[in-house]
C-alpha cells in the first residue's frame, strides 16, 4: 500500500513557500497515491491561538487547499481535532520517544529561542503528534518542505522504536517526498531566513490571498544584489536573495535552475522580475479567485471537512485499536 498523508498549520494563510514546497506537490500525488490532507489545528495551538481566529483560519486554509487542487472526494482532507486518533496515538508516542530525540530538535530551538522554560510542553512534543498524524493511518509517504525533514526523521524512529518495543511489525518506516526546485523558499528581505507566516514583515511573504498587483508590488521590492543573472547554477551559491528567485521561477514552470539560469544569463534582476512576476500571478490569481469563491460558501467548505474527518475515523479507527491490543490496554 502506498498512502500519502501530510498537514499544514492553519496559523494565518498559506504563503508561496506552503505552495511551493508541499500544497503544488500534494495535488500532484494525487494521481498516484491515495492521499490524506490535514489541516493541523492542534499542532497549531502549540502556541497561543485566539479561538475566534483558529476557526476562521482552519476554513481558510482549508479553502485555500481546494482552491489550490485537492481532491477531497478521491482522497480525504480534514481538520485534525475532529479525529480523536491523533491525540491518543499522540500519548502512546510520548512514552515511546526519548528526551533525547526531542531535544535534538532544530525547530523546538528556533520557535522556543531564547525563552525556551517558557514554551509549552505541546511545542516540545509537536514532532510526536506529528508522527501519530501520520501513523494513525499507516502513511508510508509524507510529501513536505525541506524544514519538516528531522520531523520525518523522529517519525521514522518512533515507529521503529515501537515495533522493537513490542516486537511487532505495525508501524511502517514513512519516506519524506522533498520535491522541485524550491524545497526551502527563503524571506524575500532576507534571502538566509525562511519565508514564513510568522515573519513581522508582510513583504517578506507571498500570501495566497494576495491580489496581483500586491504580488507584482512585493515581487518589484525583493531584496537582491546588484549583480545581472548567472549563466549556471554555481554563479548562485553565494548570492541567497537571486539564489531564491530564481528557485521560484523554477520551480513555479517546472524548470530547473540550470535552465533559468540559461534563459536568463546576463540578464538584469528587473528583467527578470517582471518574468517572475507574470509568472506567480499566472498561478496564482485562479487560485486566489477560487479560494474568494468557496470563502463566500463556508457551509460547503465545513461539509467537505465533516466528510472527510468522518471517512478519516474509519481509517484510524482499526491502527487504534490494533495498537491498543499490542501495548496491553483493555478492550473498549
Ligand atoms: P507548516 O504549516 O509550517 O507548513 C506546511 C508545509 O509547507 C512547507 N513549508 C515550506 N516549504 C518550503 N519553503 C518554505 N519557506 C516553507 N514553509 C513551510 C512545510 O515543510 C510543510 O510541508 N509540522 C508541519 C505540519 C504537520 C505535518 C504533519 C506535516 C503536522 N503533522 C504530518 C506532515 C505530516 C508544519 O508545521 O507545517
Amino acid at each position: 500500500m502506498r498512502r500519502i498523508f501530510s498537514g499544514v498549520q492553519p496559523t494565518g494563510n498559506l504563503h508561496l513557500g506552503n505552495y511551493l514546497g508541499a500544497i503544488r506537490n500534494w495535488v500532484t500525488l494525487q494521481a498516484e497515491y491515495e492521499c490524506i490532507y490535514c489541516v493541523v489545528d492542534m499542532h497549531a495551538i502549540t502556541a497561543a491561538q485566539d479561538p475566534a481566529e483558529l476557526r476562521a483560519s482552519t476554513r481558510e486554509v482549508a479553502a485555500s487547499l481546494l482552491a489550490a487542487g485537492v481532491d477531497a472526494k478521491t482522497g480525504i482532507l480534514f481538520n485534525q481535532s475532529q479525529v480523536s486518533a491523533h491525540a491518543e496515538l499522540a500519548w502512546i508516542f510520548n512514552c515511546i520517544a526519548r528526551l533525547g530525540w526531542l531535544n535534538r530538535m532544530t525547530q523546538f530551538k528556533e520557535k522556543a529561542g531564547k525563552h525556551r522554560e517558557n514554551a509549552s510542553v505541546g511545542l516540545y512534543v509537536y514532532p510526536n503528534l506529528m508522527a501519530a498524524d501520520i501513523l494513525a493511518y499507516k502513511a508510508t509517504h509524507v510529501p513536505v518542505g525541506e524544514d519538516q525533514k528531522q520531523h520525518l526523521e523522529l517519525c521514522r524512529d518512533i515507529a521503529q522504536a515501537f515495533n522493537s518495543q513490542y516486537g511487532v511489525d505495525c508501524f511502517p518506516l514513512v519516506e519524506p517526498l522533498i520535491l522541485g526546485e524550491a524545497t526551502r523558499v527563503m524571506s524575500l528581505r532576507d534571502g538566509t531566513e525562511k519565508m514564513s507566516k510568522s515573519d513581522p514583515s508582510d513583504h517578506a511573504r507571498i500570501n495566497l490571498t494576495d491580489p496581483p498587483d500586491l504580488i507584482a508590488r512585493k515581487i518589484r521590492r525583493a531584496r537582491t544584489d546588484p549583480d545581472p543573472l548567472p549563466g549556471t547554477p554555481d554563479g548562485l551559491a553565494t548570492r541567497p536573495e537571486a539564489a531564491n528567485l530564481v528557485g521560484i521561477f523554477a520551480a513555479l514552470c517546472d524548470a530547473s535552475v540550470a535552465d533559468v539560469c540559461r534563459r536568463f544569463e546576463g540578464a538584469q534582476f528587473s528583467t527578470f522580475k517582471e518574468a517572475l512576476t507574470e509568472l506567480a500571478i499566472a498561478e496564482l490569481a485562479p487560485i486566489t479567485a477560487e479560494m474568494q469563491r468557496l470563502m463566500d460558501d463556508l457551509a460547503y467548505v465545513e461539509s467537505v471537512l465533516q466528510d472527510g474527518a468522518e471517512r478519516a475515523r474509519s481509517l484510524a479507527r482499526p491502527v487504534t485499536r490494533e495498537v491498543q491490543e499490542i501495548v496491553g490496554f483493555l478492550a473498549a
